[in-house]
C-alpha cells in the first residue's frame, strides 16, 4: 500500500467537486456520455446551440470524431467578451517579466477586448481570412495571448512554434501547415539572455514562400533586419487599428489550433484541435482539476508553445473567466528563488509545474523556498512525467508547507486536456500516481502482445482509451491516415497513448512511461527518430541511434551512438560540433547529452538496430541484456559496453 495524502477537511468542505459527487458524476459521465456532456457542453456560450452531442468512431479505417458538431461559437468571444459585463475591470493575464525589476502587468478582460481586437484587425488587413493559418514564434509576453486569441476571434488557426525550436524546425512546420503570416518578436529575453527570433524567422522565411507575411512584435527594441513589403510593426499596426472587431462565427468542429508534436517516427506532426468539445474540456479541467474558484490567482509554469500552456494559461482559465499569470522568465533567474519570489508577489493560489523544475529546484536548496511568503498556495499541480517520491515529497514540504493537495495529472498533447488525475476534493493523493480519470475518461490496459484486455484491478500493459472525450485531437493536419495509423492500429477500437501504465490494488494508475520511440526530456517530449535523422544529416556521420537513458534532472537525457564515416576521426571537438549541429537542426531540447562513438551498432541479421539493447547499456545496467544471438555481430555489444559514458 501506499501513502495517500486526502485534503483538509476545510479543503474539501470548500472543494468542487468531492468524493460523492466525483462518483456520481463520473458514473453519469460513463454510463450516459450524451446526457453528461449536453449538460456541461453548455459551460461555454454558443451562438448557435448544439442538438447534437457525441458522434465518434474508433475503428481502424473509419476514425472520425466529432462533438457538439452541429453549434456554432466564437472562442475568443467565450474567453473575453462574456466577461465584459460582469468582470470587465477585473485582472486576466497577470504578466511577469524575465527581469524582476521590471514592473508586472495586470490586463483587464477590457484591455484584453481591446488588445486582441486591434490585432484581429491588423490580421484582417493583411489578408488573413477564417481558416488560414498562422505561425506564432513568441517569447511569453502578452502579445502571445492577444495573438492567439485574435486568430480564434476571426476563425484563423493558431500553430505555436516554441521559440526554443531553430530556423530549420520553425521553416518546416510554416511550411506543413501553409501559414499565410507568421507572427514574432524582435528577441526573447530569458534568464537574463536574449534570444534572437526575428533574425531566426528570417532565416525560417528564406525557406518558405515568398508570400508569407512577418509581423514583428517589437517588444526589446534590440535591432533587427527589415524586408520591406514582407515585415510588419504590428504594435505600430495595432496603435492605428479599430479597437474592437466584431468576432466571426465558427463550427464547433472548426479547427482552433495546430500544434506540432514529436512521434515514434517521421517529422513532428500537426496535431488538431477543434473548437467548440476542446474549450468544454480545457475550461471545465481547469475549474475541477485546480478547484479553481473565482478570484483565485492561477498559475502554470509552461511556455505557450506546448499544450500545457494552450489549455491553462490561455484557453482553459480565460474562459472561465479567471486570473491567469505568464511568466516570461525561467525559475532559476536572478536566482533559485524566483517562483516562490513571483507566487509571493502576485498571491498565487494555484501553482502548476513539472517535476524536472522541481527537481532543478530541490537541489539548490530549501533556503530559497523558505525566503517567501507561500500562504497564498492552495494547491499544486504537477504535469509533463511521473513525478518521482523525493520531489513530490520536497514539492509538499516545502512549497505546499504540507496542507495543499498536490494533483498529478496525465495527459498529452493530443488529449487537449487532462485525462488522469486526482480531483483535489475527491481523490486524495498517491506520490507517483495520476490516480484516477477525469470525466469521460475510459482508460483501458492493455496487454501490449496479445491486446487483451485486462479486467483485474490490479493490472499493467499500456494504457489505451476506450471512448472519446471532447478534448481529444480530431486530426493529423493535412494527413488523416497518419492521424489513425499513429494512434489507432495497434490496439483497435482504442486510442492508443503510447504510454505504460500499471494500475494497483485501489484501481489508481500509474503511469510507466513511453513504450515507443519517444522520450521525455525535462517534460519535452522527443522522438529518437528526429535526433538521428538530424545526426545523419551531418557529413561526419555515418549512422546514429539514439535512445534515452535516466538523467537526474531532465527525467531522461539524450543519449546518442554515433557512427562515423570512414575516414573521420572521433575527436571532442567533432563531439562538441555534433551537439551544436543537432542545436542548430531541432533546438537546444533536443542537444545530445552523451555522445558515443560506436564503430558498429547492434543489428539483426535482416539489418534492424536493437534498441532494447543499446538502452540498456545506455541506463549502465548491461547484466541483463536478454538474448543477443540473432545479432549479425554480437561483438559489437562487448564493445559498446567497455566504452559506455554513462557510468552510475
Ligand atoms: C507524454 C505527453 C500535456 C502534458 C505535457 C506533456 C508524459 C505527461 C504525465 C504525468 C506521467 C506524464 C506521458 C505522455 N506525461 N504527464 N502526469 N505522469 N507521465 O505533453 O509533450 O504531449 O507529452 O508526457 O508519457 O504520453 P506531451
Amino acid at each position: 500500500m501506499s501513502n495517500t495524502y486526502p485534503a483538509s477537511d476545510e479543503f474539501v468542505a470548500d472543494a468542487h467537486i468531492d468524493a460523492a459527487k466525483y462518483e456520481e458524476m463520473y458514473s453519469a459521465s460513463i454510463t450516459d456520455p450524451d446526457g453528461f456532456w449536453r449538460e456541461h457542453g453548455k459551460r461555454i456560450d454558443w451562438i448557435k446551440p448544439f442538438t447534437k452531442v457525441k458522434n465518434a468512431t474508433f475503428d481502424f479505417g473509419n476514425v472520425d470524431i466529432k462533438w457538439f458538431e452541429d453549434g456554432t461559437l466564437n472562442v475568443s468571444a467565450n474567453c473575453i467578451d462574456r466577461h465584459i459585463v460582469t468582470r470587465g475591470e477585473q485582472t486576466a493575464i497577470i504578466w511577469e517579466p524575465d527581469d524582476p525589476k521590471a514592473p508586472a502587468r495586470h490586463i483587464t478582460y477590457r484591455e484584453l477586448l481591446e488588445q486582441t481586437s486591434r490585432m484581429a484587425n491588423v490580421l484582417k488587413e493583411h489578408g488573413i481570412r477564417k481558416g488560414d493559418r498562422v505561425v506564432l514564434y513568441l517569447p511569453m509576453i502578452p502579445e502571445a495571448a492577444y495573438a492567439m486569441l485574435a486568430c480564434a476571434r476571426i476563425g484563423a488557426v493558431h500553430s505555436i512554434v516554441f521559440a526554443g525550436f531553430s530556423p530549420d524546425a520553425l521553416a518546416n512546420r510554416i511550411n506543413d501547415c501553409q501559414a499565410k503570416a507568421v507572427i514574432t518578436a524582435d528577441t526573447a529575453p530569458r534568464g537574463g539572455r536574449r534570444t534572437a527570433l526575428k533574425s531566426n524567422a528570417d532565416k525560417a522565411l528564406f525557406d518558405c514562400s515568398d508570400k508569407v507575411k512577418c509581423l514583428v512584435v517589437k517588444h526589446t527594441g534590440d535591432q533587427t533586419t527589415w524586408v520591406d513589403g514582407r515585415d510588419i510593426d504590428l504594435k505600430a499596426e495595432m496603435a492605428a487599428a479599430s479597437p474592437y472587431c466584431p468576432y466571426t462565427e465558427v463550427g464547433a468542429e472548426d479547427p482552433l489550433f495546430i500544434l506540432y508534436t514529436s512521434g515514434s517516427t517521421g517529422r513532428p506532426k500537426g496535431v488538431v484541435h477543434t473548437s467548440g468539445g476542446y474549450l468544454v474540456y480545457a475550461a471545465m479541467t481547469q475549474q475541477y482539476v485546480f478547484d479553481y474558484h473565482d478570484g483565485d490567482v492561477f498559475w502554470c509554469t509552461a511556455d505557450v508553445g506546448w499544450v500545457t500552456g494552450h489549455s491553462y494559461i490561455i484557453y482553459g482559465p480565460l474562459a472561465n473567466g479567471a486570473i491567469t499569470l505568464m511568466f516570461e522568465g525561467v525559475p532559476t533567474y536572478p536566482d533559485a528563488g524566483r517562483f516562490w519570489e513571483v507566487c509571493a508577489k502576485h498571491k498565487v493560489n494555484q501553482f502548476y509545474t513539472a517535476p524536472t523544475a522541481i527537481r532543478a529546484l530541490m537541489g539548490q536548496g530549501t533556503e530559497w523556498v523558505e525566503k517567501h511568503d507561500l500562504s497564498s498556495l492552495k494547491l499544486l499541480g504537477s504535469v509533463g512525467e511521473p513525478i518521482n517520491p523525493e520531489a513530490w515529497n520536497w514539492y509538499n514540504e516545502n512549497v505546499g508547507k504540507g496542507r495543499c493537495p498536490i494533483v498529478d495529472t496525465f495527459w498529452q498533447t493530443e488529449t487537449g486536456g487532462h485525462m488522469i488525475t486526482a480531483l483535489p476534493g475527491a481523490i486524495p493523493a498517491k506520490p507517483g500516481s495520476a490516480t484516477k480519470p477525469f470525466f469521460g475518461v475510459v482508460p483501458e490496459i492493455l496487454d501490449p502482445a496479445t491486446a487483451e484486455v485486462q479486467t483485474g484491478t490490479a493490472a499493467e500493459g499500456v494504457l489505451c482509451i476506450k471512448e472519446s472525450w471532447p478534448g481529444q485531437m480530431r486530426t493529423v493536419w493535412g494527413d488523416h491516415e497518419r492521424f489513425m495509423e499513429t494512434y489507432f492500429s495497434q490496439y483497435k477500437g482504442y486510442y492508443f497513448t503510447g504510454d505504460g501504465c500499471r494500475r494497483d490494488e485501489d484501481g489508481d494508475y500509474w503511469i510507466t512511461g513511453r513504450v515507443d520511440d519517444v522520450i521525455n526530456v525535462s517534460g519535452h517530449r522527443m522522438g529518437t527518430a528526429e535526433v538521428e535523422s538530424a545526426l545523419v544529416a551531418h557529413e561526419a556521420v555515418a549512422e546514429a541511434a539514439v535512445v534515452g537513458y535516466p538523467h537526474d534532472i531532465k527525467g531522461q537525457g539524450i543519449y546518442a551512438y554515433v557512427t562515423l564515416m570512414n575516414n573521420v576521426e572521433p575527436t571532442e571537438e567533432l563531439r562538441k560540433d555534433l551537439v551544436k549541429w543537432v542545436r542548430q537542426e531541432i533546438g537546444p531540447i533536443a542537444s545530445p547529452d552523451l555522445i558515443q562513438w560506436a564503430p558498429g551498432l547492434p543489428k539483426t541479421r535482416s539489418g534492424k538496430i536493437m534498441r532494447r539493447i543499446l538502452r540498456k547499456i545506455a541506463e549502465d545496467d548491461f547484466g541483463a541484456l536478454g538474448d543477443t544471438s540473432t545479432l549479425a555481430d554480437p561483438s559489437v555489444v562487448d564493445e559498446l559496453i567497455d566504452n559506455r559514458m554513462n557510468r552510475a
